[in-house]
C-alpha cells in the first residue's frame, strides 16, 4: 500500500566513475568528507534527512520565535505529553545536546553507566563526564542471523555484573536505547523494559530511555510481543516510555524533523537540574537552541510518527530493501531492524583483517560502484572492540522509492561480485577523540 505522493522534488545526479574515484580519494576514503552533491543515493543516516509532511511545512509558518514562553513550545509540550506521556520538556538543538543536558545533570567522575548499547555520541557524553560506558547487549545481539524477536534487549545480567564490580553507589544511571541503533536497529521488548525498571529501582538509579526511534520500536512490540498484538502503536509507545524517569530524544529520527531534540521527564527535581544546564549549553528552556518553527515541525512530526499509515510504510521500506538483498544472497544482519539494513562486511571480505577495516572498504566500494553512501559500524567506528564488521544502509524517512532501492541492490551486487579483488585500508590520520574518529579520520589503501 502506498502512503504518500510527492509535492516537492529534488534533483539527484550520479557522477561518472572517474569523478567518483577522484571524490573518494580527495575525501581520504572517508565518506563523511564527500560533498553531498557527489552522492547519488544517500544512506549515511536516517537522522534529519527525511522528507517532512505538508502538515509539518505548514506548521513551520506558525513558529513563534519569542525568546521565552513561545506558543510553539506549548505545542511541543502538549505533543510530548500526548505521545510520550511526560509532563516536563526541555528542547535541545538535537539529540546529543539533550544527552549533554541530561547526562551532565546526573553523572560525575568515576560513575559507571550500563546501556544495552551506547550510541557513539552517548558513549562520548558519558566519557565527557568522566564516567565509564558499559555495554550490556544480549547474547543474540552480535549473532548476525539469530531469528530472535528482540535482539536489542538490555542484559540485566551483564549490568548486574558491572554493578557488583563497582558498587551500586557508582551507578546512578541506567539507559535503554530503543531501538538499539548500535545493534543493527534491533528492538527492545516491553517485558525487558519492565525488567530494566525493576533493576534501576533495585540499585536506586535513574532509568533513562534513549527514545530516538521509539515509534519504530513500538511497531516491533506490536508485531512480536503477544500481549500487545491488538494495541495501537501509540498506546504501546506510551506504555514503554512510562517505565522511564526520563527520555533523551533526537527529533531528527522519530520526531520526523530535520533538526531538534529534547529531554523529557516526570521527575521534578531532575527537571530543575536539567533546566539550569540547558541555559548554559542550549538556550532558555522554552527554545533550547531551536527556532520556534523547527519546534513546530517536531511537534507535528511526533504525532505523525505513531500513526499506522506512517509507521507501517516506514518499516515496510526497510524490509523491502532487506528482502531484495537477501534474495540476491547478500550477507546481511537478520531480522532487519527499524531504520536500516546492515551489510555483513566480514562475510564480504574474509581475507581482510579487522585492522584493514573491511567495513570501511565496503563503504568505499559502494560509493565507487554506484554513488551510494553508507556508514561503517565495525572496527573503524568502534576501535578495540570485537563487534561484527557491519555497514549500515540507513533509510531516510519518506524519501526514497523502489527505483532507488533497485539501484542500491545493483550496487551492492557489483561490490559482492568484486569482493575477492579488493584490498584493505589503513589510517592516515588519527583524530584526538578515538570514540569519534570515524567522522574525520583520513585513510589510505594498504
Ligand atoms: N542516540 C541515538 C540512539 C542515536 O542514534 C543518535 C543519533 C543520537 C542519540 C544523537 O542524536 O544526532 O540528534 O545528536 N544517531 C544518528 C545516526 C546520528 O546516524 O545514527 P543527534
Amino acid at each position: 500500500m502506498v502512503a504518500y505522493k510527492s509535492k516537492s522534488v529534488e534533483r539527484i545526479r550520479l557522477p561518472d566513475r572517474d569523478e567518483r574515484e577522484r571524490a573518494l580519494e580527495e575525501a581520504g576514503y572517508n565518506v563523511f568528507s564527500l560533498a553531498a552533491d557527489d552522492v547519488y543515493i544517500d544512506l549515511l543516516t536516517d537522522s534529519g534527512t527525511g522528507a517532512m509532511s505538508d502538515e509539518q511545512w505548514a506548521a513551520l509558518h506558525r513558529g513563534d520565535e519569542s525568546y521565552a514562553g513561545s506558543s510553539s513550545f506549548e505545542r511541543l509540550e502538549s505533543a510530548v505529553e500526548d505521545v510520550m506521556g511526560f509532563p516536563h520538556v526541555i528542547p535541545a538543538h538535537q539529540g546529543r545536546g539533550a544527552e549533554n543536558v541530561l547526562y551532565g545533570s546526573i553523572l560525575s567522575e568515576g560513575d559507571v553507566v550500563p546501556n544495552n548499547t551506547h550510541f557513539d555520541t552517548t558513549r562520548a557524553h558519558v566519557a565527557n563526564q568522566g564516567a565509564e560506558a558499559v555495554d550490556c547487549p544480549t547474547d543474540a545481539a552480535h549473532d548476525l542471523t539469530a531469528e530472535e524477536p528482540f535482539k536489542g534487549n538490555f542484559s540485566v545480567e551483564r549490568a548486574r555484573e558491572a554493578v557488583s564490580e563497582v558498587g551500586a553507589e557508582n551507578v546512578p544511571l541506567v539507559i535503554s536505547t530503543i531501538t538499539n541503533n548500535s545493534t543493527a536497529g534491533q528492538p527492545v521488548s516491553i517485558e525487558n523494559t519492565r525488567r530494566v525498571r525493576a533493576f534501576a529501582d533495585e540499585i536506586d538509579a535513574t532509568f533513562v530511555i534513549d527514545a530516538c526511534r521509539f515509534a519504530e520500536n513500538a511497531f516491533f512490540v506490536r508485531e512480536r510481543e503477544d500481549e500487545y498484538a491488538d494495541a495501537t502503536v501509540g498506546d504501546i509507545a506510551r506504555e514503554q516510555l512510562e517505565y522511564a524517569d526520563a527520555v533523551v530524544m533526537s527529533g531528527k529520527k522519530d520526531g520526523l524533523a530535520n533538526t531538534g531534540g529534547f529531554v523529557a521527564t516526570r521527575d521534578d527535581a531532575l527537571f530543575e537540574r536539567c533546566k539550569s544546564r540547558a541555559i548554559l549549553y542550549e538556550g532558555f528552556p522554552t527554545y533550547g537552541g531551536m527556532a520556534g518553527r523547527d519546534i513546530e515541525a517536531m511537534a507535528v512530526g511526533l504525532r505523525e510518527a505513531v500513526t499506522d499509515a506512517y509507521i507501517e510504510d516506514r518499516i515496510e521500506q526497510v524490509r523491502t530493501l532487506a528482502s531484495m538483498l537477501e534474495d540476491a544472497d547478500i550477507p546481511i544482519y537478520t531480522p532487519a531492524g527499524g531504520h536500516a539494513v546492515y551489510l555483513d562486511a566480514g562475510s564480504f571480505y574474509p581475507h581482510l583483517d579487522s585492522s584493514e577495516f573491511p567495513g570501511q572498504v565496503l563503504v568505499c566500494e559502494l560509493y565507487r560502484e554506484g554513488g551510494v553512501r553508507g556508514v561503517e559500524l565495525g572496527s573503524f567506528a568502534f576501535p578495540d572492540s570485537d563487534r561484527p564488521e557491519l555497514v549500515r544502509l540507513a533509510i531516510p524517512r519518506r524519501t526514497y522509492h523502489q527505483e532507488h532501492f533497485e539501484h542500491v541492490l545493483e550496487t551492492v551486487e557489483s561490490a559482492y561480485e568484486n569482493r575477492d579483488a579488493v584490498d584493505g585500508l589503513r589510517l592516515a590520520t588519527e583524530p584526538e577523540i578515538p570514540e569519534l574518529r570515524h567522522f574525520t579520520a583520513e585513510l589510505e589503501p594498504v
